[in-house]
This record gives C-alpha cells, sequence and structure tokens, in this order.
C-alpha cells in the first residue's frame, strides 16, 4: 500500500504537556503489595520497596501518578495509612472485596514516588465521605505546620508538605458499583464545593472532577453536561476513562476503538465548549483521560472469583498478560492522544505494576517488562515537545466501530529544544507493507538519527517470566532520508519510532 505523509514544522496542534504520559496506581489486587512494595523480597529496600520494580518504573521517566484509586477510593479512610504501622487497622476493601493492611499510606507512597521522580496526583474520597474528610487530607498533605494535620504529619517524621498541585475529586462518580456513587447534580455540586475549597486553600491547585467511566454508560454524555454545569468555574480537567479489548478477535476493529476514542474526545470537548459557552465562562477546562488501557483477557474470570472469594489480602487480580496486539494498540492510542493534545492534557496509563499493567512481579520472582510497556515508553521519552499536525494520505478500511480508519496510523512530535522530530507510526494492514513517502517542509538537512521497530511477531505473543523479551523492540530497518523526504517500506502489524534531527 503507498502512503503519503506529510510533516511541516509550522502546522502544529500545540504544546504537549509531559502529564500526556501519567500513570495510575490503585491499592488494588498486587499493584501496591506485591508490586511497588514487597518486604522480604530479595530486592526489597529497607524500606521494602522493590528495586527491581522502582528500577522499571524509572526507566519510564513517568510525569505524575494517579493515587490511592480508582473505585478503592470510594471507600477508603486516608488516616488509616498514617502513623505507626503496627497500630494501622486491617480494613475491608468493598470495591475488590479484599482486606486491606493499611501498610501503605501516603506518606509511603510519597516516598516512593519520590524515588521513582514522579509528582503526585491524589484522589480523594467522595463516595463514602466527603468535603470534610477531603480537606483534612489536604491540610495533612499540603500544609507547613502549625495546624492539627498539618503537625500530625509532622509528628509522622514528614517535616516539608507535599505540595500536590493535582487533585482528582472522587472516582467514577456515575457508575452503579461505585460506592457512594451519586447523581450528575448532586456529585456536581459536592465536586464544586470540594473545588472550591481546594483553591480557597492554595489558588493553584488543579481539580479533575470525574466524567463519565466510559463513554458506554446509558448517562453519557449528558452526565458530563450536568456536572460541569454546577462546577466548571472551579474545575480545570474532567476525567474520562476507557478500557479495550478484543473479544472477537477482529484486529482491524480493535484497531477501530482508537477511532472510537477520538469521537469519544470530541464529544466531551464540545460538552465543555457548550457549558463554557452557557456559563459565558472565562477559565477553560481541560481532559484528563485518567484510566486507559487494554483490559479483557482476565475480566470475566476475574469477575467470578472477586464474587466467589472470602476477603483475601492482595490477591492476584487482573494481572492480563499483554500480547503484540496489545502492544499495536497501545501505540496507536498514545498516537491519538498526541493528536488530541490540545484537549487532552493529562492521561494515566491503568495501571502501572501487575494490575492492567505495562510492569509485571512475580511474588518473590522477577520483575519484567510486558509487550505495552515499550510504545508507552517510547512516547513518554520521546514525544515531549509540540504535537505536530501530520496530513496521511493512504488506504481506509471500514469496521463495526468506525468508517475510513487509516491503515496507516501516524503521530508526529517535534522537541524544539533537543531538536528532533518523532514519527511514531503504526502499520495496521494485516498483510501489506507501507510504502512510505513522508515529506519534511521545514526541516532541512534533517538526518535519520534512531529508528525502532517492534514487527515480526506473531500477535498473540506475549512476555513472561521466562521470556522476558520475546516481544521487544529492535533496531528498524528500510526507512532513509533523501531531499528532504523520507521513504522506505515498513511492515505489516508493525510499530516504529522514527527520530531525525
Ligand atoms: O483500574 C481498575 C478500575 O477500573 C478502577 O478502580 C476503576 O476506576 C475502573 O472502573
Amino acid at each position: 500500500m503507498k502512503a503519503r505523509v506529510a510533516v511541516h514544522r509550522d502546522f502544529r496542534i500545540g504544546s504537549i504537556d509531559d502529564r500526556l504520559y501519567a500513570a495510575f496506581i490503585e491499592h488494588m489486587g498486587r499493584a501496591i503489595y506485591g508490586g511497588i512494595y514487597e518486604p522480604g523480597h530479595p530486592q526489597a529496600d529497607e524500606n521494602g520497596f522493590r528495586r527491581d520494580v522502582l528500577q522499571l518504573v524509572r526507566d519510564l521517566k513517568i510525569p505524575a501518578i494517579r493515587y490511592p484509586g480508582g473505585n478503592f477510593v470510594s471507600a477508603y479512610n486516608w488516616e488509616d495509612g498514617i502513623g505507626p504501622k503496627d497500630r494501622r487497622p486491617v480494613r475491608l476493601d468493598l470495591a475488590w472485596r479484599s482486606k486491606e493492611t493499611n501498610q501503605v499510606g501516603i506518606n509511603e507512597f510519597a516516598q516512593w514516588a519520590d524515588m521513582a521522580g514522579i509528582e503526585m496526583m491524589l484522589a480523594v474520597n467522595l463516595g463514602s465521605r466527603g468535603l470534610e474528610e477531603a480537606r483534612n487530607f489536604l491540610e495533612y498533605v499540603n500544609f507547613p505546620g502549625g495546624t492539627a494535620w498539618s503537625d500530625l504529619r509532622r509528628s509522622h517524621g514528614v517535616e516539608n508538605p507535599y505540595d500536590v498541585k493535582m487533585w482528582c475529586l472522587g472516582n467514577e462518580m456515575d457508575g452503579p458499583w461505585q460506592i457512594g456513587h451519586k447523581k450528575a447534580v448532586e456529585y456536581g455540586r459536592l465536586a464544586n464545593e470540594t473545588a472550591k475549597a481546594f483553591k480557597g486553600f492554595d489558588a493553584s491547585i488543579e481539580t479533575v472532577v470525574c466524567g463519565s467511566s466510559n463513554d458506554g454508560m446509558p448517562t453519557y454524555p449528558e452526565w458530563e453536561r450536568q456536572v460541569l454545569e454546577e462546577c466548571y468555574e472551579n474545575v480545570d480537567y474532567i476525567s474520562l476513562h476507557k478500557y479495550f479489548g478484543n473479544k472477537s478477535g477482529d484486529t482491524l476493529n480493535f484497531f477501530g476503538k482508537i477511532e472510537e476514542t477520538g469521537r469519544y474526545i470530541q464529544a466531551i470537548g464540545g460538552a465543555i465548549d457548550y457549558v463554557k459557552a452557557k456559563k459565558r465562562a472565562k477559565n477553560d477546562v481541560y481532559i484528563c483521560f485518567d484510566e486507559w488501557n487494554v483490559w479483557y483477557h482476565d475480566r470475566d474470570e476475574d469477575s467470578r472469583r472477586i464474587k466467589a472469594w472470602d476477603w483475601p489480602e492482595s490477591p492476584a487480580l487482573l494481572e492480563e498478560s499483554y500480547n503484540f496486539e496489545d502492544a499495536l494498540f497501545v501505540a496507536g492510542l498514545l498516537n491519538e492522544f498526541i493528536r488530541r493534545s490540545d484537549r487532552v492534557r493529562i492521561a494515566c496509563i491503568a495501571q502501572l505494576v501487575n494490575v492492567i499493567a505495562p510492569i509485571r512481579a512475580e511474588k518473590g520472582g522477577p520483575a519484567w517488562r510486558q509487550t505495552i510497556y515499550y510504545p508507552y515508553q517510547f512516547a513518554s521519552l520521546y514525544g515531549r515537545g509540540i504535537a505536530l499536525n501530520v496530513g496521511v494520505d493512504c488506504p481506509t478500511y471500514d469496521c463495526r466501530v468506525a468508517d475510513d480508519v487509516k491503515y496507516l496510523d501516524v503521530a508526529g512530535v517535534h522537541d524544539a529544544d533537543g531538536g528532533f522530530v518523532t514519527l511514531f507510526m503504526v502499520n495496521r494492514h494485516p498483510d501489506e507493507a507501507a510504502d512510505l513517502d513522508v515529506s519534511l517542509t521545514g526541516f532541512a538537512g534533517a538526518r535519520l538519527v534512531e529508528h525502532l521497530s517492534m514487527e515480526g511477531h506473531d500477535l498473540r505473543a506475549t512476555n513472561g517470566p521466562d521470556a522476558q523479551d520475546r516481544v521487544a523492540p529492535g533496531r528498524g530497518a528500510g526507512l532513509g532520508v533523501e531531499d528532504g523526504r523520507l521513504r522506505g517500506g515498513i511492515a505489516p502489524l508493525s510499530y516504529h519510532v522514527v527520530r531525525l534531527d
């Protein structure tokens, strides 16, 4: 298939917020306990954090991380996780029907995030609790000292406040499964009052209000309109969540879900614009896509297990094994986020370790990178700067969820400081190579400095503790720059990161 691509230095979408490559981790399954924290593991440090997992996390250069939930947060008492560990209560986690030992709380997590070089983005419980507990948490976390909550923190050995700037106002409050689920107007009012209190405390705090749990919810997108009408002036972001699957084994339809996600983002952009106009508001609200990933391999089986089990402690849960097809999907979804980065400022891969995650860790054993680790890593490392408005002319296909889906998926980012242009490309065609002709306007003398690719794998191939790099990137071949054009062929069902300077 012939594919013409136009990259122009001055045709820009805008500046990408680094937090487009953020992550999410929840007190759930073996994400925290048995994931980042496993005292007694040969790789554990003196505080119980696994060094091997930490290194894999550091290599991703994650800018921000959302914590502690997820559904978990909607019945979480943050006070249970502070103070001497031996006095912390064991509680029932109602979201995942398991036991929470509270051995990791805000101070331990903050310590880990600091070691990982990641900024915290904290969620407050607006399900079983409300404004009062949220504002106490804020004071504990962010106030220097001289008040009850801040002095309590200091008495726990944390002299300096964390100064957390990003706060999520609950989680998936539209979902009937959520503890403390609310109607849109009811939640919108609570979110508004909480956001007002937080901004009154510190005007530079950014707040994220809950949008729909996904675009298939019966209340979507009316939920967004109603919620925003209650709180527009006091929020900075509205959250989007979406998980993806390919149960029917229809690869092209699976990839079409990226197109569908673009429509989802566009629709929420429309809701934001509508409410802004209706309220004659001056401020802008952006999208925080704070949960996204592939999640379907073990989903049904997990639901059955959760219902049947007897409140275990950190059980294995949602430990999806990602395959090569999932890596191609994640690469394409990240491309969509880059193309929509004028609206989507923050996006969090959900989650980070063990639970629907790019990193897996065996109890007492090794940690390894799943297939999806790589596209996420490359986007995070090389996808910072200016998103370019790349033109692509290539054959398209129709599928159940979308029409006119391009076989070649391309996003381009110009890192003006480093002088690089990076093209992220996925050839979705099942059996035809893409014969590329890329014009590079405004990048006189561009040279190809790096070409990484993931190709030639069986779509169902996975990595594992005994095959850690079965699906991993290698050096790409077959592309070259001549006369200001990048030309060459890329294989069917392959992913490429091409860096030019
Ligand atoms: O990430 C797993 C769960 O998915 C989260 O707890 C919840 O917010 C979403 O439904």
